[in-house]
């Protein structure tokens, strides 16, 4: 089958790379894509964002499936563009994607499902906001309503940094503190069925330790060998499929990727966030161990005829991946950068690490890759377990050379150890 892929970062790179690997894959297309996703898929300069050129370029290129990565063309309506077209999509349309789109959409969709989630307040004025944030106290959690690039949220003991943030975004939701570690964990649905995907650990904060201002991300792995074995059946039960029932039930069902972004509290599994697509840097690991050839179940999912599905196979491989990030990322990015190594990774590391490009791009030369963007790349690494993936992640990394990047040295450290 023909697939095209829309977006440009390092979770279209992975997705590119999966499907790439798909014997049912016969042609392979992305847009925009980035210098990586260019060696395994043909790339062209559509705009994501624009549901009917990307309609169109579906069309041309008799795409059997079209898979959508970002959260912004998702709400904006791409995916419904495609279908319109009578094209199979894999993401959910405008109005379910609001799942992200909107914090206090979300809240409601949960309370109406029951699902467990932080107490919060949504609130427009000054007296709202000081009164949310006078009820919960610190630490304070302060969430732009609308999408911000991982940006939205505030979480801070300075009730006058909260206070500040909170009269930035006009509507917020401001929420209970959620004490204990954090797991991703997605799902692939056609809007009644769901079949989760292995859990995977984010590392959003910038600097080792989780210091820093928060980012997209920075790095993550799979499996959580700390994580209860039966984290995955409790969540499926009490949030997935919860929560597509209630979308279904609402007329507006959400068929795509659904990301719960969980904490594991000593009260038990709370909903932090979800998000209407592929997470970034967890897809790097979550596919790397997928064994399953991806497009069948994409396609399933987008024809809704997951029940179908067989269970999916998964490697006994662990996976991490490292994040390389420009100069002053999560702040204005420096850019324009050569970045070298990449070919002593792949003669030395491959098949156990690669790279996948996040914001680089080809040089005029045709050949140098520049960095373009904040998070530059991520190297990927499977081994027998999480500390053999760490090392050949990090061994790959230290090949690099990108003046003033930057890289968190403590992914999956912990949890490699234990
Ligand atoms: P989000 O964009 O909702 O994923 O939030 C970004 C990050 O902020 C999360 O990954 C958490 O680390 C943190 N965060 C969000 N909500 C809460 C909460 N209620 N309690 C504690 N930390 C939170
Ligand atoms: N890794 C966090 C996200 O994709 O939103």
């Amino acid at each position: 089958m023909k697939v095209l892929v829309i977006g440009g970062g390092a979770r279209e790179h992975a997705l590119c790379r999966s499907l790439s690997l798909d014997p049912d894959v016969t042609a392979l297309h992305c847009a925009p894509g980035n210098a990586g996703i260019a060696e395994v898929a043909q790339l062209h300069p559509v705009d994501a964002m624009d549901g009917a050129a990307v309609a169109r370029l579906a069309t041309e290129l008799e795409a059997r499936l079209v898979v959508v990565g970002p959260e912004a063309p998702l709400v904006a309506g791409v995916a419904d563009a495609v279908r319109d077209a009578g094209i199979a999509c894999f993401g959910p349309s405008a109005e379910a994607a609001r799942l992200e789109g909107s914090k206090a959409f979300a809240k409601d969709v949960m309370a109406a499902a029951s699902v467990p989630t932080g107490r919060s307040y949504v609130c427009t004025t000054p007296e709202e906001i000081d009164k949310a944030l006078d009820a919960f106290g610190a630490p304070f959690v302060v969430k732009d309503d609308g999408l911000a690039a991982g940006k939205g949220v505030v979480v801070t003991d300075d009730i006058a940094a909260a206070r500040e943030h909170a009269l930035a975004c006009g509507r917020v939701v401001i929420e209970e503190f959620l004490d204990g570690p954090e797991v991703s964990l997605f799902a692939v649905t056609d809007g009644r069925t769901v079949l989760p995907l292995r859990p995977a650990q984010d590392f959003k904060r910038a600097l080792d330790g989780d210091e820093g201002p928060n980012t997209g991300g920075m790095g993550a792995y799979s499996p959580l060998p700390w994580a209860d074995p039966k984290l995955v059946d409790e969540v499926l039960e009490t949030v997935l499929q919860p929560t597509v029932d209630e979308l279904r039930r609402r007329g507006t069902p959400f068929a795509g990727l659904l990301y719960a972004g969980l904490a594991i509290t000593g009260r038990g599994v709370r909903v932090i966030e979800f998000n209407a697509r592929f997470g970034d840097p967890e897809t790097q690991v979550v596919l790397a161990r997928l064994r399953t050839p991806l497009a069948g179940v994409l396609l399933a999912a987008a024809e809704e005829r997951l029940a179908d599905q067989p269970s999916l196979v998964w490697r006994d491989d662990a996976a991490v991946t490292v994040v390389v990030a420009s100069h002053n990322y999560p702040g204005t990015p420096r850019t324009g950068d050569p970045i070298e190594g990449l070919a002593d990774v792949v003669a030395q590391d491959a098949p156990h690490a690669y790279v996948l490009h996040a914001g680089t791009r080809l040089a005029d030369d045709g050949s140098t890759v520049l960095s373009a963007g904040g998070r530059v790349l991520s190297v990927t690494a499977t081994g027998k377990d999480l500390g053999q993936a760490r090392e050949r992640a990090y061994a790959a990394v230290d090949r690099i050379r990108l003046d003033g990047s930057q890289h968190r040295t403590d992914i999956a450290r912990e949890a490699a150890e234990a």
